[in-house]
């Protein structure tokens, strides 16, 4: 199985979510890119569970930097963090698998060694270490003007105002545990979570993502197109289930007249006087913010009785689960989508300028 992400700066992922370590190998970057501590924990604390929307399962994620630097900038080795896994409760996964988790399609491919405590490897847990890593990743794209940050879209039918002045939008919600533009919205959206947690289910939303400052140019043609890239990335956050760039779907209602982005002069150099395009064109960004939003599914795991096929027996079965879950991920993968969206972003940069354009 290919756990790696990315070309030219490449994230590996290893751990269970029941294992005694998650964590992530990063290969590629340059030496003397700022490590800094206070960044992974800050961005570590938006992924964690906070209040009654989120699963009760508590890791203070205290991780280790295990290689890679030294004096506090990376050395140019590959860069490993590891955080260990100390609030696990596997008596609470018998391997039936869930309805929407990942335990089938695990059992079938591990012919039965795989470990399901938790969903293992598939599990949201090793996302943490996504995010730590990605932490150093968006430090240095930071430094070169590119900021990228990702708010809640819509939950449940309450839409969040869409971004505007983008830049300060992405600043405003950094390393939020909710991130939302309208704070009324996001109150709205939390009932909605509440409601579906009281009655044993789990609810979905969308994601909005924006990359503020990338140069024009940055992608390929074709097959490693920055849509391509980023979604490629992005669809590896466990439970994102579609991705779309600018208007998306909605351009396939429009006229050209009305989704074609017109050229203007703004700033001394061209830009588009719009954004459906979502700042990328023949695959190659314009040199505006790249945005897009990316589909969240409910929670598989939820209380209710649900069909199932028992994995042992193959007899048809219920289950309905008990233990730790989240009744909405939305919120929690939020800074996974900022964090793999950093990966793709740095991967496609050292594609076009090679790696000394992430050294400060
Ligand atoms: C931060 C985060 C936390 C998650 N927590 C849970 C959880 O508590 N329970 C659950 O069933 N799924 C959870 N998921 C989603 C599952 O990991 C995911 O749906 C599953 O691996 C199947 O993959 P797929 O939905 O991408 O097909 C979480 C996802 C993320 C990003």
């Amino acid at each position: 199985m290919n756990n790696t992400l990315g070309k030219n700066v490449k994230v590996t992922l290893f751990g269970e979510s029941h294992g005694k370590y998650i964590g992530a190998v990063v290969d590629g970057l340059p030496a003397g890119i700022p490590v800094d501590e206070e960044r992974i924990a800050s961005a570590l604390s938006s992924r964690r569970p906070h209040g009654n929307i989120s699963t009760s399962r508590c890791e203070a994620d205290e991780y280790t930097i295990a290689s890679g630097t030294f004096r506090g900038f990376t050395c140019g080795t590959p860069l490993c963090i590891i955080i260990p896994n100390a609030d696990t409760k596997s008596a609470d996964y018998d391997g039936t698998a869930r309805p929407g988790h990942a335990d089938f399609t695990s059992h079938v491919r591990n012919a039965g060694f795989e470990d399901y405590r938790g969903g293992g490897h598939f599990s949201g847990r090793l996302t943490a270490a996504l995010v730590a890593a990605g932490a150093v990743v968006r430090g240095a794209l930071e430094a070169k003007g590119i900021f990228i940050g990702t708010h809640i879209a819509s939950i449940g039918g309450v839409f969040d105002r869409p971004f505007c002045n983008t830049v300060e939008d992405v600043k405003s919600v950094k390393d939020s545990p909710f991130p939302v533009l309208d704070p009324e919205a996001g109150e709205a959206m939390k009932k909605i979570i509440e409601d579906a947690k009281s009655d044993g289910d789990s609810v979905g939303g969308v994601l909005e993502c924006a990359v503020c400052g990338i140069p024009a140019g940055v992608g390929e043609p074709w097959f490693d197109s920055a849509e391509s890239a980023i979604s490629h990335a992005v669809f590896s956050v466990p439970a994102v289930k579609g991705v779309e760039f600018g208007a998306g779907f909605a351009l396939a209602a429009m006229r050209g007249s009305e989704a074609n982005d017109p050229f203007v002069i703004k700033d001394g150099g061209i830009a588009t006087e719009t954004n459906n395009c979502g700042g990328i064109l023949g695959g190659l960004t314009t040199g505006g913010d790249v945005v897009f939003r990316a589909a969240v599914k409910p929670t598989p795991t939820i209380f209710k009785k649900q069909k199932t096929v028992d994995l042992s027996s193959g007899c048809e079965t219920e289950t309905s689960q008990t233990g730790r879950h989240d009744p909405c991920v939305v919120h929690r993968a939020a800074s996974v989508v900022t964090a793999v969206t950093a990966f793709a972003v740095a991967d496609m940069l050292v594609s076009r300028y090679g790696e000394e354009y992430l050294r400060p």
